[in-house]
């Protein structure tokens, strides 16, 4: 049987950063999505293609060995074969729209998706199972994740996500149009992730008073989004992005491209780690094509949606 799943990347509306520290963010998935065929094979490897390359390793390999971008895949595969008593290796294909080290969540939905398309290999595989071994596979790469990205590409829609507490969905029948401006930087978000904890450190009062405003900020942004308040929403969108650049992980592009699109929109801001990567913007539905008209001959900019699916998985025979 070869098996195949998908998952979406994600924005982060608010609250990036702050949740690693326990503020509670919202983020929301985007119907941009990485797709991942497995199938079991004959020989003692794991073989893992991209369209950044391929590379194999002995089902016998340890995962500490492992020093390249597919390290967390493989810890999946390892895994989910050690777990199944199957003697044998598989093979992985890795398909993604989603940009990578952009801040939309690529790294997530790779681990999400091959999480659960191997697992389907041997059994349905269950929502809760495939985002603990998908943050523990991120783990490998990036020990500090808060787990947000994982949680939100698994469950789809927009989620309040706080650190060692359970998700919350937030319901929503209305359409959001949100467009991302790619500023082409990419960026690593373990090093940006510390960072802050360098600012933290060296800055006790300014980080506090900045987690607290950052914690009212998103009460009145969740409220915003329940009511569809799309001037608030706006407006707090803007007012995290202050409360970033004050943290140290905007840069003068970035701030460029918000200055460029916050005329049109209600309001803009990074998504994910920042110093590079994207930036999101809220548009009115009948704004959004001019918008992107008027910046395209600079910056790659598309529009997303939400994406109310999350994972899904499919037997392909
Ligand atoms: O840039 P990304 O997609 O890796 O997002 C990182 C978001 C952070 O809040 C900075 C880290 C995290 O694990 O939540």
């Amino acid at each position: 049987m070869t098996s195949k799943a998908s998952a979406p990347g994600k924005i982060i509306l608010f609250g990036e950063h702050f949740v690693v520290h326990g503020v509670k963010a919202v983020l929301c998935a985007i119907n941009k999505r990485v797709t991942v065929i497995s199938k079991k094979n004959k020989t003692q490897n794991i073989f893992i293609k991209s369209s950044l390359g391929e590379n194999t390793i002995a089902i016998t390999e340890s995962i500490d060995n492992i020093d390249n971008m597919f390290k967390p895949f493989f810890f999946i595969a390892k895994k989910i074969i050690i777990e199944n008593n199957f003697s044998n290796g598989v093979d992985i294909e890795i398909q993604s729209e989603i940009p990578i080290g952009a801040g939309l969540g690529s790294s997530s939905a790779c681990c999400v998706a091959t999480a659960a398309s191997i697992s389907n290999l041997f059994s349905k595989p269950e929502k809760n199972k495939i985002l603990e071994l998908a943050i523990e596979a991120e783990q490998t790469i990036f020990p500090k994740t808060s787990g947000a990205d994982c949680t939100v590409s698994v469950f789809g829609g927009i989620i309040e996500y706080q650190k060692d507490s359970d998700y919350k969905i937030i319901e929503t029948e209305h359409e959001f149009n949100f467009i991302i401006v790619n500023s082409k930087k990419s960026h690593s978000t373990n090093i940006v992730v510390d960072r802050v904890n360098k600012f933290r450190t060296e800055n006790k009062e300014i980080f506090n008073d900045l987690y607290n405003d950052e914690s009212k900020l998103i009460e009145k942004a969740v409220e915003s989004l329940q009511k569809f308040n799309l001037e608030t929403i706006g407006k707090c969108m803007s007012q995290n992005q202050i409360f970033l650049e004050q943290l140290g992980v905007s840069n003068d592009q970035l701030q460029e491209i918000i200055k460029l699109v916050e005329k049109d929109t209600f309001g803009a801001k990074i998504t994910g780690a920042g110093d590079g990567g994207c930036i999101i913007a809220l548009t009115d539905k009948n704004k959004k094509e001019s918008l992107l008209q008027r910046i395209k001959t600079e910056y790659e900019s598309y529009p997303v949606t939400i994406d109310k699916t999350g994972m899904q998985v499919f037997n392909i025979t």
